[in-house]
This record gives structure tokens, C-alpha cells and sequence, in this order.
């Protein structure tokens, strides 16, 4: 998926130089995370008198923010990143970057072309992107790919480039010490770090002030996030930062992603179930359903432990729902694993899942260690057959909100009708409902009347 930001050129407030300002163009490939990050790039350059546009043919620099974590979505931001490359050769003066996770790799990849790209910058060096953009200018590829163990942008304010305001992201740490065998996000971004909280509090609260109503905490691991205060040696964990981003306002939603099951504590699940405003969804990558090959992919836990957590998350927080990612077809997974993956779906009843086929990334563990010997068309078998099972968990998790009434976030106008509202449930399930005088940033109760295997279909009971 790629994401051009949304912007309106009063928000850039690019600093008056006298100079013609240049004109920046951001596309952004993959997470939630390199979304904020694109934001906080933002930041950074209009800061340095940049503005942003929506239109790359009228740029003076673009940055494409790439995510390498799986080989089509590298294929697709290359494929992208070629046609700029051509773009240069109409309109020689425009400098063209790749930041973020494919950034350390890119020059290996682009063997022939790699020099045509101006500036390489990895995700810890966005705080340089003016002073690259400066080197490049003079003629020269300017790279910065180093990792930091400190960088948080803590300081930074990211310029929101949502389009609803209603719903915000706020990083509080980077990088990842897992190691997952398959998984190239410790390479990419570097060692875990969390963010100081009296940064993340006060970027919450600015987001309450500005009328959002939803903030997402954003890290790789959000249960191992800790931070110990200097001055008093105090600690705070997860469930001590939530708790305090969940009093910054009652009428702002929390919601947090990703949480690693080896870490999820009952503590946290109760802190979730205390506060009204943290919402009843828990995601939770369970990647197999077979020991074997969660221990062959290092994830810490069992088949066994990962459902005991499922089944003390649904007893100590009432009505949560889980979802989870799947990886079809990793290493030596036959078809005893394939099933034991597909028996876990139905034991946990996700209510919905991001499902993958396994792709061998350099330089990980499993490329080193482990032979990608499952077959193409096997992997593409097994990853239908867990698509096709998750729809039909879905729909069945649906059914069961046929004539209940939830309270939804309305977030905006429905794709299908401009009559109709969309919005998420606290489980974090999408509903479409007649507008009436609901607003985006309204709550509204809605009766659920109908289903299907992606969206909860009602009509306003009344307005909260
Ligand atoms: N191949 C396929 N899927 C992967 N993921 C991470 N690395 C790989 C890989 N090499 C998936 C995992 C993770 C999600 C973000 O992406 O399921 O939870
Ligand atoms: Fe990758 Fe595992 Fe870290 Fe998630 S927890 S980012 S899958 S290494």
C-alpha cells in the first residue's frame, strides 16, 4: 500500500526566506509507523522552509518512505522509484530520495540505477534530510543510513496529515530487539528504544486540544515499553503510560498496536479493562499455529501459551476482540503445521487477520539458517485456505453483533454512499450507518442490523 500525504500548504507554514520555497512531494510505503514517520519528516523539512505538495510533477524534491519487510512490497516502491528516475531526466534539477526501511539495502538493489537516486536515508537520520538535500545539490549522492540506539524524535511534532482529524498516531518507541527469524525490522530500524512520556503526554494532550478523538500508540513491541526517569530512578511500563494517555481525556479513544505475545501481562489486560476509553481490540500477531515452527521462527511462545492469552484477554476485558497476522508456508511448514495454523484460528475466533505468504528477506536468520523450501504453489494454497477460513470466522464473529448497539467513532463519509457514515466500534470494527446529523468526531449509538465479512451495517439509536 502506498499513501501520498494529504496536506493543505497553511498547515506547512514553510518559514519565509525570501528564497523561492522548494517544494517537497512525500510518498509513503507500508505501516502505520512509517506513516508517522512520514509526519515527523514533514516536520523536519518545513521547518527548513519547505512546503509540501500534492502533485509530485510539481516538486523540487520527493522522498519516497519505503518499507522493505516483505519482497512485493520492495518490488513495488522500486518499481516507483524508476519511474521518478525517469522523471529526472525531463526535469533535471529534481532531486529524488529514498528513506526508511529499504534505504540500508538500496544500493545492492538498484545496481545500475542506484546512483541516480540523490539522497538514501535510513529512519534514524530524518532529523538530516535538509542538510543531505544540501549535499545532493551540490552534485553528489548524499546517504546517511546509520542506526541510533536514542533516536526517538521525542521533540519533534509531527504535522498531522490525516484527513479526517478525528484519528492520530503517536510513536512511543523504535526498532525491535526480537529478532524473529524471518522478520528484517531489527535491521532496518535498529535496537528498540522507548520515547520519553512527558513527550508522549504532551503530544496527546496537544492532540485532545486540537479535537481529536482517537490517538493509536505505535511501536514494534508496545508491551516491552519501558522508561526509567533520571532524576527519581522511577520506571514506568505500558500499562503505567496507557493508563496516563487514557486520563488525558475521556471523550479521546486508545488504542495501541503492536503487542508481542510473549509480552502481553495480565496487568496491562487489566489496565485495559479499568479505563472506558481504551478499546476492547488487542492485536496479536500469533504468525503459526505450530510449535515447531514458532520456535524455528524465535517468537518466544507456544501454541499453547499463545492461547491461554487469547483466552485471558476475552475473560479480563468482556467483549475484546482479537485479530492477529499469519504467515502461510515459512520454512520446512508442512501440511500437519498448515493445520495446526488453521485449528488456532478457530480456537482463538479471530475476528480479523492480515494473512502473508512467507518471503525470504536478506540477511535475516531464516535466510541464513533456514532453506525457503516450501513451494510457491503450496504457500499460495495455504495462504487462500487461511484467507477463506478468516472470512468465514469474520462473518461468523459479525453475526453474533446482529441487534446489539455499540457506541462508534464516526471517522467520515462511506465509500459506497454519500449518505452514509463510517466509523469503528471500541473492538475495532468497522460500521456504516445513514449520516442523520451525525458528525466525523461524533460518537453515535448504533444498533448493528446487518453484516458482512469486512463491515457492521446500522441505524443511529441516539446521539451520546
Ligand atoms: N514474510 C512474510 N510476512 C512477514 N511479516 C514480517 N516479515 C515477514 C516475512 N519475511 C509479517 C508478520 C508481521 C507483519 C507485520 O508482517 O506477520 O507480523
Ligand atoms: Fe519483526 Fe518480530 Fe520485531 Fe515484529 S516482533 S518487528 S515480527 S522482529
Amino acid at each position: 500500500m502506498s499513501r501520498n500525504l494529504e496536506f493543505d500548504e497553511n498547515m506547512c507554514g514553510a518559514a519565509e526566506t525570501g528564497q523561492k520555497q522548494l517544494k517537497l512531494f512525500v510518498e509513503t510505503f507500508g505501516c502505520q509507523m512509517n506513516g508517522n514517520d512520514s509526519e515527523v519528516v514533514v516536520s523536519v523539512m518545513r521547518d527548513n522552509g519547505f512546503v509540501l505538495t500534492a502533485d509530485p510533477e510539481n516538486a523540487d524534491v520527493i522522498l519516497m518512505n519505503t518499507c522493505a519487510i516483505r519482497e512485493n512490497a520492495e518490488k513495488k516502491a522500486l518499481n516507483r522509484l524508476m519511474h521518478f528516475i525517469q522523471e529526472k531526466r525531463k526535469r533535471p534539477g529534481l532531486k529524488v530520495g529514498v528513506i526508511g526501511c529499504m534505504a540500508a539495502g538500496l544500493k545492492e538493489k538498484l545496481k545500475k540505477n542506484g546512483s541516480q537516486v540523490d539522497i538514501i536515508a535510513g529512519p534514524d537520520s530524518y532529523r538530516q534530510l535538509p542538510s543531505l538535500i544540501q549535499e545532493a545539490d551540490g552534485g553528489q549522492q548524499a546517504v546517511n543510513i546509520l542506526l541510533s540506539r536514542e533516536e526517538t524524535y521525542a521533540d519533534i511534532s509531527p504535522v498531522r496529515m490525516d484527513k479526517n482529524g478525528v484519528s492520530s498516531f503517536v510513536s512511543i518507541m523504535r526498532g525491535c530487539n526480537n529478532f524473529c527469524s524471518y522478520c528484517v525490522v531489527p535491521r532496518t530500524r535498529g535496537r528498540e528504544r522507548s520515547r520519553n512520556p512527558h513527550s508522549v503526554f504532551r503530544e496527546v494532550e496537544k492532540l485532545a486540544e486540537q479535537g481529536y478523538r482517537e490517538v493509536t500508540l505505535l511501536g514494534q513491541n508496545v508491551n516491552s515499553y519501558r522508561w526509567k526517569e533520571e532524576s527519581t530512578g522511577k520506571e514506568i511500563d505500558f500499562a503505567g503510560l496507557i493508563s496516563r494517555v487514557a486520563s488525558v481525556s475521556m471523550d479521546m479513544r486508545v488504542r495501541f498496536s503492536t503487542s508481542h505475545p510473549k509480552d502481553i501481562s495480565d496487568r496491562l489486560l487489566y489496565t485495559i479493562a479499568e479505563h472506558n476509553n481504551i478499546c476492547r481490540h488487542i492485536h496479536l500477531p500469533v504468525q503459526s499455529g505450530s510449535t515447531r515452527i514458532l520456535n524455528l521462527m524465535n517468537r518466544g511462545y507456544s501454541r499453547k501459551s499463545y492461547l491461554e492469552r487469547v483466552n485471558a484477554a476475552k475473560k479480563i476485558i468482556p467483549g475484546c476482540s482479537v485479530s492477529t497476522d499469519i504467515i502461510a508456508g515459512f520454512c520446512s511448514e508442512t501440511e500437519e503445521d498448515h493445520h495446526e495454523t488453521m485449528t488456532l484460528m478457530e480456537e482463538a475466533g479471530f475476528d480479523f487477520a492480515f494473512m502473508f505468504k512467507y518471503s525470504e528477506r536478506p540477511g535475516t536468520a531464516a535466510a541464513k539458517n533456514l532453506p525457503d523450501d516450501v513451494a510457491g504453489d503450496v504457500k499460495t494454497r495455504r495462504l487462500n485456505e487461511i484467507i477463506e477460513l478468516q472470512n468465514r470466522l469474520s462473518s461468523e464473529s459479525n453475526k453474533k453483533e446482529e441487534g446489539k448497539t455499540y457506541t462508534v467513532l464516526a471517522e467520515g463519509k462511506s465509500k459506497k454512499s454519500p449518505l452514509e457514515l463510517f466509523g469503528r466500534t471500541s473492538h475495532n470494527k468497522v460500521a456504516v450507518f445513514p449520516e442523520g446529523n451525525i458528525k466525523p468526531g461524533d460518537y453515535a449509538d448504533i444498533v448493528i442490523t446487518g453484516y458482512t465479512s469486512a463491515t457492521l451495517i446500522g441505524r443511529i439509536r441516539n446521539r451520546s
